[in-house]
């Protein structure tokens, strides 16, 4: 019964829905002809705001869902002017072959961009930065899954990282000793140096972690003063959810790693031994989605990917998490 559900809420997935019904409903629009009929014009931009949904739907970032709003909200007068400008030179040149082409062709491109598309695609890149700076703790823990491949070229300014290591300074600490380090890496070779210590995905056997291209763009080591404090752990958790939690609501993804080889990564930045290797944060822009499932009594909680690449997380329902005592 679990599967079926899973399956149907797959299958479901808004973006397949918002793509669909922008299919079903641009074709309505075509068959009744959109030329100066105006339900058959309302039908087509609704259509389009669906598409454009589809298309949008897994950006997270509201500083590029407001680019896009401000390039559509631009893109209706440039493109009525280039538009009208290509139409009258297509008066002048529509005679000359392949040039007058071309200029017909630009001049109705500009048309569907400024008359058709920009408010479409303005409306919807409305929707989502509203939705994406919408900042509620439901769902922002739900955006922060542990993703382990990234667009690797999307680099994470120095800036960025100091900022979530700012949220762990300004949250709870055992006794307030604070006794957690950082070091920070966010370039190519710094980079290259802590790949190799790190372990991903320990249930996936056949994935030996992200290629090339899709590793990490920037991390984050915790590590312990054992000169401040005895033990770490409460605060290395606290301090990951603060770094994590902070990276989603950027628009960034990030898992943690504990599975590490901390004798090379100690090594390899010459780590002084009063320091534990707590946990890396890896951390980029995802290039992965990840989804979250209802885990049924008794079924496995390892996670898992489909035949599309998506990852999926069991996660326990929550009357079975609360003891009735
Ligand atoms: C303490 C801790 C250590 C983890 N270590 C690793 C790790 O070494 N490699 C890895 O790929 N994921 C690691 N993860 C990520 C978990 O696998 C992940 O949180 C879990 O699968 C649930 O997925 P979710 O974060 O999307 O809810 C770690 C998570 C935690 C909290």
């Amino acid at each position: 019964m679990n599967a079926f559900r899973n399956t149907l809420s797959r299958m479901l997935f808004p973006q397949w829905v918002l793509l669909g019904v922008g299919l079903v409903v641009g074709a309505v629009a075509l068959l009744i002809g959109v030329s100066d009929n105006l339900p058959g014009i309302g039908l087509l931009y609704l259509a389009l705001v669906c598409l454009a949904g589809a298309w949008l739907w897994n950006w997270r970032s509201p500083r590029e869902y407001w680019m896009l709003l401000i390039i559509s909200l631009a893109a209706f007068p440039i493109g009525a002017i280039l538009h009208n400008l290509f139409d009258a030179l297509g008066t002048k040149a529509g005679q000359i072959p392949v040039i007058g082409q071309l200029v017909g062709f630009l001049g109705a491109f500009f048309f569907l961009a400024a008359v058709v598309a920009a408010a479409p695609v303005g409306l919807a890149a409305l929707i989502g930065g509203i939705t994406a700076s919408w900042k509620g703790l439901d769902r922002l823990t739900k955006l922060n899954r542990s993703y382990r491949r990234f667009i690797e070229s999307s680099r994470i300014g120095k800036k960025v990282l100091l900022k979530l290591v700012n949220l762990v300074r300004q949250s709870a600490s055992g006794a307030n000793l604070q006794p957690l380090k950082f070091i920070l890496s966010n370039t190519p070779e710094k980079n290259r140096r802590i790949f190799p210590s790190l372990s991903w995905a320990g249930y996936l056997k056949e994935w030996t972690g992200p290629a090339e291209g899709e590793r990490p763009a920037a991390y984050i080591i915790i590590l312990g003063d054992s000169e401040l404090a005895k033990s770490f752990q409460y605060d290395a958790g606290i301090a990951s959810q603060s770094i994590t939690l902070g990276a989603a609501e950027l628009g960034l993804g990030a898992c943690l790693v504990g599975s590490i080889n901390r004798e090379r990564l100690r090594e390899e930045f010459s780590i002084p031994e009063r320091y534990q290797i707590l946990l890396v944060i890896a951390l980029g822009k995802p290039a992965e989605q990840v989804v979250l499932e209802d885990l049924g009594p008794g079924e496995d909680i390892e996670y898992w990917r489909d035949e599309k690449d998506r990852h999926h997380v069991p996660k326990r329902a929550l009357e079975e998490t609360i003891l009735d005592l």
